[in-house]
């Protein structure tokens, strides 16, 4: 990749995210979620786990189109 692309090119997507652990992995009690609960999946959160509502930027700076999976009770 030019040096320029290099950060898209890795094939990395945690950019700021706990970048001190070898794998960020985070456990949830489903107690703990009331009616429902939004995780990110795009990594640029800045309440992660959850989502924030970044990931609408990102896709219209990307053309990507990621969202977050939302858990929800019945
Ligand atoms: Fe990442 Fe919404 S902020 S999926």
């Amino acid at each position: 990749c030019p040096a320029a692309q290099r950060k898209s090119c890795s094939g990395r997507c945690n950019d700021n995210i706990r970048k001190h652990e070898a794998k960020v992995v985070d456990m949830i009690d489903i107690e703990n979620i009331a009616d429902k609960a939004a995780f990110c999946r795009c990594w640029k959160t800045k309440n992660w786990p959850y989502c924030d509502g970044s990931h609408g930027e990102h896709n219209k700076n990307t053309g990507d189109n990621v969202g977050p999976v939302v858990i929800k009770r019945k």
